[in-house]
């Protein structure tokens, strides 16, 4: 197994990150070589751990002020989506050659290498064959390119831009990915660099194209720079992002159910119009009908990397302790620093519990609905509980789905995060508790279309949850004070951040 590098900073790149996200499956991802061990043998019961703050959060009461302002929408900003270009950049009159990539990672950084893709096809005036998705080790995912994205809508919307082929032609047909996986090709250009400029393409894969008519780039993650990009290649790629990548049709319906069945609750998906305005005009004073996506990652690679505590005791400790030697043989920066360091820094993932502790003191009553976006959470429902009890109203896309509806996904990783992705685009407001992959495409997104997104303060909750003698409104203070400014305002993209974690300037304009 790969040595896995894990970064907690939301915005940087490297090529060391490239697994970074998340272990969505842990049982798939078993280092001991054996089942998963039983609940009993790996902890006793997570217990609250701030069960002070815990008894207030679960007897809050909330003004409809308070509720009609924590849902209102996020005011206008003074920007706009522009993805489109403002000079026509026109279609090469002949193309150069094809340009085949093989992606690695989890759905979201397969979306970003397509983005990258689309623009190097554009700089090098190629055709792109539509990117292969490799498999992930860790998700064993195996859908292709056409299962998860409208393939041509991806093509028509592009079709101005850059020459687009479903596979490669006849000729070509011994260009494969098993062909590059069996000796050193002539046609394979493994070398690009991290942030590679649009120089380097010109002058390393243009020779390629023009002595074979084809050129395969892999690894191609993180393979673009962000910086020192012509405006129009930004858009490209703003466009590719925002409006070339649609997902399938299955997967949008199933996102609208899941999204009606929120906004809708008890009614399934198939109620009349003139219900749903009925409905819809009752309930807008008190903010129902509306929902939040709870974004939560917290699995065994992720507690365990951290090197904090979380509650489940000694049998836990040890566990995690165990997990760290196994799969970094304990080269584990953070297991030099104690719990208390950490968690002041703001380096310890929430935990249910505390995500919970800071949905209510940011507002949110038992009434909300909580849409969790998640897969396996380490620790089981019993970590789950506390959030639970502070939010009754909580769902996932097993509990509102049946099971005849999700066999067209089951079992497939880069699917259910695109229902998940789905999903957390159309809700009203969107919360991640830790950064990655995930995080970093809705956030950008959702910033796109100006859709309130709260960005928890890590390193405010792992304060305020150190204080042991902090009272309920001090605690509800702090938080909304520094929350305020977390909900969705523009940051403007700095040299060497991701254009797919801020879209402004880069893909938005001022309105
Ligand atoms: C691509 O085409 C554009 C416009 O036709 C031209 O200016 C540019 O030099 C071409 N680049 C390459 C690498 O062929
Ligand atoms: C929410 O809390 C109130 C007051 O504690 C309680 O009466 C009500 O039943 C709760 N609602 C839900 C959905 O649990
Ligand atoms: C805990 O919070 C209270 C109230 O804000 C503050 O007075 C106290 O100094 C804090 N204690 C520590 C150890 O930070």
């Amino acid at each position: 197994m790969k040595q896995q590098t894990y970064s907690h900073r939301g915005g940087a790149m490297a090529g060391t990150f490239l697994l970074l996200l998340p272990f969505l499956f842990p049982s798939l991802f078993n280092p001991l070589g054996r089942a998963s061990p039983s609940i009993l043998s790996e902890w006793s019961a997570p217990k609250p751990r701030h069960s002070r703050l815990l008894k207030s959060a679960l007897q809050r009461r909330t003004s409809s002020e308070e509720q009609a302002d924590l849902w209102r929408p996020l005011a206008k900003q003074g920007w706009k989506p522009c993805a489109k270009s403002d000079t026509t950049l026109n279609l090469p009159e002949k193309s150069r050659g094809y340009i085949q990539v093989f992606l690695d990672g989890g759905l979201n950084q397969q979306r970003m290498g397509i983005c990258d893709a689309v623009a190097v096809a554009k700089i090098l005036n190629a055709t792109l064959v539509i990117p292969h998705l490799e498999v992930n080790p860790v998700w064993q995912d195996s859908s292709t390119f056409m299962d998860i994205f409208d393939v041509d809508h991806f093509i028509n919307i592009l079709q101005d831009d850059i020459l687009i082929v479903k596979e490669v032609p006849v000729e070509f047909y011994w260009s494969t990915r098993e062909y590059y996986a069996t000796g050193i090709r002539a046609t394979r250009v493994k070398t690009a660099p991290v942030h590679a400029s649009a120089n380097w393409y010109t002058e390393n894969v243009l020779p390629v194209l023009q002595s074979y008519g084809i050129a395969a780039i892999a690894p191609f993650s993180h393979r673009l720079a962000f910086d020192d990009m012509s405006k129009d290649i930004q858009r490209l790629r703003c466009k590719v992002n925002f409006q070339a990548l649609a997902f399938v049709p299955h997967i949008r319906a199933l996102g609208n159910s899941l999204i009606n069945r929120l906004r809708y609750p008890a009614q399934g998906s198939e109620v009349s119009t003139n219900y749903l305005e009925e409905l819809d005009n009752t309930n807008k004073k008190k903010g129902a009908g509306k929902f939040v996506v709870l974004h939560l990652r917290f699995d065994k690679d992720m507690a365990a990397h951290s090197a904090c505590e979380f509650g489940g005791g000694k049998a836990e400790r040890l566990a995690l302790a165990k997990y760290r030697q196994v799969i970094w043989q304990g080269r584990v920066l953070n297991s030099q620093f104690t719990d208390e360091e950490l968690r002041s820094q703001g380096r310890c993932p929430l935990t249910p519990e505390e995500i919970g502790l800071l949905l209510a003191a940011l507002g949110f009553d038992n009434s909300t609905r909580l849409y969790l976006a998640s897969h396996k959470v380490y620790g089981g429902e019993a970590r789950i509980l506390t959030l639970r009890d502070l939010f009754p109203l909580m769902e996932d896309k097993k509990s509102l789905t049946s099971s005849e509806e999700r066999a067209s996904i089951k079992g497939k990783a880069s699917l259910l995060a695109a229902v998940d992705y789905y999903v957390s685009m159309h809700s009203d407001i969107f919360i991640s508790a830790s950064p990655g992959n995930m995080h970093n495409a809705v956030v950008a997104h959702r910033t796109y279309e100006n859709r309130k997104t709260i960005r928890p303060s890590m390193a405010l909750l792992g304060q305020l949850f150190l204080n042991k003698t902090l009272t309920w409104p001090e605690f509800q203070e702090a938080i909304r004070e520094k929350h305020k400014n977390r909900q969705g305002q523009i940051r403007l993209r700095k040299t060497g951040q991701s254009l797919y974690t801020y879209p402004a300037p880069d893909c938005m304009c001022n309105a």
